[in-house]
């Protein structure tokens, strides 16, 4: 088995903008996450990723890159990166940023140049983007190049009069994509990289990563994700940038791959592959969706939660990656709900069930992120109105329910379990007003429930979310958890989780009750042997018996 340093480490994905605010803006900042290190550190983080610090508008909270070179103002100044990763590297900790490389902001200069036909350096720029001509009906009336929409809703292409063409945008309109056939537009992404390095990061996770190749026929279709998603010369970009600067630097790269094929992933992340060393791909994220109904769609349609699905993706994926690469595990990132409101139980059982969820996730093989707030079972947003959510997609998507004829209230449920600002309320520090993350009134609501749910508070209490995180991530080092080998047990059991990982020293079983009711699950036969280690509730009733969301890890010596 090879070794890497980023094989053995544990990574927290920082949303930056809602971590911790030091200016009095409302905005997390970079001082904010120096601020906190420390806190990091005593949790058992080594790696941090921080979501993207450059320059922007914000509409799609700086994936929307107006200059890569320039640490956005909302966030500090080149220096505070700098100073970041220097008191990073003292704690023995390493920093990875986000690498935008599918579009760029239409505010940034190459975009400018490129729209715009009077603009001394248009010819330079102009081919940096993809862009389509119309096509002219009998009426003179003027028709999309194709019908394919956009990620977050909405045609993808986006008409400029003064060239009248279309350019091609597979998020919001804000954000054109880059077009990568252009050899010069590479090359000058890659001396943006080599200047990063340069600074002292240790890796990036890859945005976007398997859009960077369109199919430049432009074939119609609806929603036609196909032709602008893991077309295979995308590889051959990745691993351009991965021969030239990812692998000869030793960098950590975290590629996001939604949907990847078995064959794919080992394309991207193989030990032998020069893209990727860690993979996200999203299997488990959308394991309780309902078939399309008249209002919502996709991610939007909420239906029962698929156990059997997450098990049997997570056991897919270790097995994708034994021997050949490495595992990735994670619950959730800034794109999608809270996992305790997702998986588990945000009112009743709340602790109890974001424990539950720790204890199924952070025994299997591979290396973990942990996305901020997850640690304190932070809970989705309990916003009252349209104008408290900030996502670019939230309010697209609010007129596509309505117009298909959602109340108001049934949209702004759809938003509240879904959105992705769900996952980027202000990180809830303590019980002191905006919960410890400013002083002022933050640029997005903290949740109600900081009082009750916070770092503070769960950092006194032993038996606290906080400290169960702590605690699991201290036994993953120990026990070199991510070198384990796991077999997961009654894969169809719709209500049962039940893993054996074997560590170092012992073997681990956790069996888990992903459920609100109580459920009977002859566990006893295969505990010969095996002692009680940590659990969830305060006694057992019986062996063979869970209550709702109980969740438990035994362990055999060996
Ligand atoms: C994926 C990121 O995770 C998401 O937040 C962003 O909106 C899109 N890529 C576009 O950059
Ligand atoms: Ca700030």
């Amino acid at each position: 088995m090879k070794k890497y340093w980023w094989q053995d480490t544990i990574i927290y994905q920082v949303y930056l903008r809602s971590f911790q605010d030091t200016n009095a803006d409302g905005i997390g900042d970079l001082q904010g996450v120096i601020k906190r290190l420390d806190y990091l550190t005593w949790l058992g983080v080594d790696t941090l990723w921080i979501s993207p610090h450059y320059d922007s508008p914000m509409d799609d909270n700086g994936y929307d890159v107006r200059d890569f070179y320039k640490v956005s103002p909302d966030y500090g100044t080149l220096d505070d990166f700098k100073t970041l990763v220097s008191e990073a590297h003292k704690r023995n900790m390493k920093v990875i940023t986000d690498l935008v490389l599918n579009h760029t902001s239409d505010e940034h200069p190459w975009f400018k140049a490129a729209q715009d036909p009077t603009h001394p350096e248009h010819e330079h720029y102009h081919d940096f983007y993809i862009w389509q001509k119309p096509t002219y009906t009998k009426r003179g009336e003027r028709t999309l190049p194709t019908r394919w929409v956009s990620w977050f809703g909405g045609p993808v292409w986006e008409y400029n009069a003064a060239l009248d063409q279309y350019y091609l945008h597979i998020f919001s309109k804000k954000m054109p994509d880059l077009n990568w056939r252009n050899k010069t537009m590479r090359e000058a992404l890659k001396t943006m990289i080599k200047w990063w390095i340069d600074l002292g990061v240790d890796g990036f996770r890859v945005d976007a990563s398997n859009h960077l190749e369109k199919n430049w026929d432009f074939p119609d279709a609806k929603p036609g994700y196909e032709h602008f998603s893991s077309l295979p010369k995308h590889h051959e970009y990745l691993e351009e940038l991965g021969a030239e600067l990812f692998k000869p630097n030793n960098l950590l790269i975290i590629g996001e791959a939604g949907g990847a094929t078995k064959k794919e992933a080992l394309q991207y992340a193989g030990f032998d592959s020069n893209e990727f060393n860690l993979l996200i791909q999203f299997e488990h994220c959308w394991a309780d969706t309902d078939s399309d109904n008249t209002v919502t769609s996709g991610k939007w349609a909420t239906g029962p939660l698929n156990l059997p699905k997450i098990k049997k993706s997570f056991a897919h994926w270790i097995d994708v990656f034994k021997n050949n690469g490495w595992n990735t595990i994670y619950w959730a990132n800034h794109d999608m709900p809270r996992i305790v409101s997702h998986y588990g139980d945000d009112q009743r059982y709340h602790a109890r069930s974001a424990k539950m969820l720790a204890y199924a996730l952070y025994v299997l093989p591979g290396t973990p992120i942990v996305y901020y707030g997850e640690e304190i079972g932070m809970t989705n947003v309990d916003y009252e109105h349209l104008t408290d959510f900030r996502d670019v997609e939230v309010y697209t998507e609010y007129e596509n329910f309505i117009r298909r004829g959602a109340t108001h209230e049934r949209a702004m449920q759809a938003l509240r379990d879904r959105s992705r600002d769900n996952a980027r309320s202000p990180m809830q520090w303590s019980d002191e007003a905006y919960a410890g993350f400013s002083p002022v009134s933050p640029w997005m609501k903290v949740n109600k429930n900081a009082a009750s749910i916070n770092v503070n508070l769960q950092r006194h209490q032993d038996d606290s979310i906080l400290m169960t995180y702590k605690d699991l991530l201290a036994l993953r080092k120990a026990e070199a958890l991510a070198h384990g080998e796991a077999t997961f047990i009654d894969l169809d059991h719709p209500k049962a989780y039940c893993v054996k990982t074997v560590g170092k020293s012992h073997t681990y079983i956790v069996v888990a009750n992903f459920s609100d009711a109580t459920l009977d699950y002859p566990i006893e036969p295969k505990l010969k042997g095996y002692k009680l280690f940590m659990i969830n509730v305060s006694t057992i009733q019986s062996t063979n018996t869970l209550v709702p969301y109980e969740a438990r890890i035994y362990r055999k010596r060996h």
